[in-house]
């Protein structure tokens, strides 16, 4: 069994797969939410306290199971640096206490497994990933490398859900808040432009949106209408570009992941777009968008066989927290 700790945002998470039938022995998640939603954003100060005061515990229930443990993992990139270095703290210490070589995962890549937590990886893939700080479009070839194909220029798609519902008034996180005012509201209230439409830049941008938005907000009281009106711009955004992308490439899968892919007005608009292109559409339990350890668990195992050559004591020493680290060039096998 491989016990995996994450905490590279705002959410504690602890769970354990047993790295043959990949069967979840254990999943605990204790989320941040409310302590942060006063401040329309993760406050990094906040989250890393409460990741000290909550990771231990979460670990120490699992004590049971502490006997059939071969590793532990933990998400060391990227992230934020101080939520970080709590989760790799807690892994080291008990890596070195329970005597079980550690294994650093990098997040990005613990996502893209959230589509594959109870089966073999199903390659080649594209990839659309969407979460709070990143919006990419990866492709990965039957050998696992990971190419970017395009990302954001500037803010991330979840995190303009997060500025606009800010700027409406609702609470943090705001892709939930905004999905659920969009719903009563008329999505053609506010006629927002479509990001780089028509511009032949392979990329995403977020920001004049979010500028639109708070012009609305400060002249209009019809803040479901605003929402619905985002909501609807922010997903054709997503669709104009990525349509362009898999004419171009013509993958056979795209899978779709992060914290942001839960969005439904994103599922259906992606579900139509592949079934144009004959393109299998491959999604993760809704449970399993947003971070959480299981998935982080599910990407150590693909190192595991590596990573327990290493000496308990050099894998110690040598994982470091990586907040920046680039995706391009890695391998989802082999990390
Ligand atoms: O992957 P995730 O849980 O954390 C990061 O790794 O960043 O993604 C969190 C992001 C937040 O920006 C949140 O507002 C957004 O995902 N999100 C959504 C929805 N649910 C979460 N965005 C749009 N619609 C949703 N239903
Ligand atoms: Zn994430």
């Amino acid at each position: 069994m491989i016990l995996a700790i994450e905490s590279s945002c705002d959410d504690s998470c602890v769970a354990i797969i047993n790295s043959s039938s990949l069967e979840l022995i254990a999943f605990d998640k204790s989320s941040q939410e409310s302590a942060h939603t006063a401040y329309g954003g993760v406050v990094p100060e906040i989250a890393s306290r409460l990741h000290t005061e909550t990771l231990p515990a979460m670990v120490l229930k699992q004590k049971e199971h502490f006997k059939d443990l071969k590793a532990i993992a933990v998400t060391n990139a990227p992230g934020l640096s101080v939520s970080l270095i709590s989760g790799v703290s807690v892994a080291k210490s008990l890596a070195l206490a329970l005597n079980l070589p550690l294994i650093g995962v990098n997040h990005l890549i613990g996502h893209i497994y959230s589509l594959f937590l109870d089966s073999e990886a199903k390659l080649p893939l594209m990839v659309l990933l969407v979460s709070g700080g990143h919006t990419m479009v990866l492709n990965i070839s039957g050998d696992g490398d990971i190419e970017v194909l395009a990302q954001t220029s500037d803010d991330s798609f979840g995190e303009s859900f997060d500025k606009a519902a800010k700027m409406l008034e609702l609470g943090y996180p705001g892709g939930p808040e905004i999905e659920r005012l969009a719903k009563s509201g008329d999505d053609r209230a506010f006629d927002f432009t479509i990001p780089l439409k028509g511009s032949a830049r392979m990329e995403f941008s977020f920001s004049g949106l979010k500028n639109q938005v708070r012009l609305a907000a400060a002249n209009s009281s019809d803040r479901a209408g605003i929402a619905a009106s985002f909501e609807r711009v922010a997903v054709a955004h997503i669709i104009d570009k990525l349509s362009k992308i898999i004419a171009a490439h013509k993958p056979k899968s795209l899978g779709i992941v992060g914290g942001a892919s839960a969005n439904l007005r994103l599922r259906a608009s992606l579900n139509e777009l592949c079934e144009k292109h004959s393109c299998e559409l491959l999604t993760a339990p809704l449970k399993y968008c947003s971070d959480n350890a299981a998935m982080i668990a599910r990407a150590a195992k693909e190192a595991y066989y590596k990573r327990a050559q290493t000496s308990v004591l050099d894998s110690i020493l040598s994982l470091q927290i990586s907040p920046r680290t680039p995706l391009s060039g890695m391998n989802i096998f082999n990390f």
